[in-house]
């Protein structure tokens, strides 16, 4: 493409940024839609964060996405926040707007459509997350968003999965949300449930590991997310597999929150057939045959 005096710029805040892949979501995009559209990474140190928005205010970004450690701080910067990701306290999105940036959580919106692309719907199921850091606390919003009937954190440590129970019963105007042990998945007596899977247990180079191992534990549920895409199938969906249960990585998720940021800079809609072509560069890029 031809770089000149009306492309706009976009770009990635965070640290490390070198490795992202968000430059070639974003790139692509701009090439195959013929937008005048330039993606760069910006590496920002911890108590830069003031200074990067307003700077990148200032010389008419049109957009960014935050990513580690800054989804939290950034949110003091902004002129508006949507509704969601000021409930989940995590914003990896700005959009530019008359005075400042707006807020979202693409991160979100990225899995919600991953889960509608592979026909998993959230509405009237009982959803298992397991984990309870920052991913885990924003699908939690999601779930009560898309009127999952119960939803229950189970992690290591309870009092962090307490934390994020409390917080979505808060939001949800009511007690859907449940801290659990992971040690209790075992004998966890529901059925038919949903689990999506946010540790950082299996995550390349220890593919072989997952952190719920009960065999009853998979034999119950109906349907798994791994967010995990480097293995491209991580332990936790092997064991689905193996029980007979579709189980789905974090790939639709990345590309899907990369699409959604992307169509808000540029108030556009990209079709499938485009994201597909994006979802296959992904690949290539991350080394990933299958
Ligand atoms: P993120 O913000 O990306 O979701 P995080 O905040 O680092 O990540 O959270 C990592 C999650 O993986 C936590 O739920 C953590 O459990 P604890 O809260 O008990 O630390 C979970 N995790 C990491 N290593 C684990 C292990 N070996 N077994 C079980 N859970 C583990």
């Amino acid at each position: 493409m031809d770089i000149n005096g009306t492309t706009r710029v976009c770009g990635l805040i965070g640290n490390p940024v070198a490795h992202s892949i968000s430059p070639v979501i974003h790139n692509r995009l701009a090439g195959l839609r013929g937008d005048n559209l330039v993606y760069a990474t910006f590496k920002v140190e911890a108590g830069n964060v003031a200074e990067a928005v307003k700077g990148a205010y200032a010389l008419d970004i049109l957009g960014l996405n935050v990513t580690v450690p800054h989804k939290q701080a950034v949110i003091d910067e902004l002129v508006d926040i949507d509704e969601l990701a000021a409930a989940i306290g995590a914003v990896n999105t700005l959009v530019r707007t008359e005075g400042g940036f707006k807020g979202y959580n693409t991160d979100i919106l990225g899995l919600d459509r991953e889960l509608s692309d592979v026909g998993i719907s959230l509405e009237d199921k009982c959803v298992v997350i397991i984990g309870a850091g920052g991913a885990a606390r924003a699908i939690a919003f999601l779930c009560a968003g898309k009127k999952a009937s119960e939803i229950y954190i189970m992690n290591r440590t309870l009092e962090k999965a307490q934390n994020i129970a409390d917080a979505v019963n808060e939001y949800a105007k009511k007690d859907i949300a449940k801290a659990a042990g992971i040690s209790e998945c075992g004998s966890f007596d529901k059925k038919d449930y949903i689990v999506i899977q946010t540790t950082s247990v299996g995550l390349h180079p220890h593919d072989d590991e997952t952190a719920v191992t009960a065999d009853e534990f998979y034999e119950n549920a109906a349907a798994g997310v791994d967010i995990i895409y480097n293995p491209y199938e991580t332990m936790f969906m092997k064991l689905m597999k193996k029980h007979g249960k579709p189980a789905y990585n974090g790939l639709k998720m990345l590309l899907y929150q990369g699409v959604a940021a992307y169509e808000l800079w540029n108030d556009c809609k990209i079709s499938s057939d485009m994201a597909d072509i994006i979802y296959e560069d992904m690949k290539k890029e991350l080394g990933i045959s299958e």
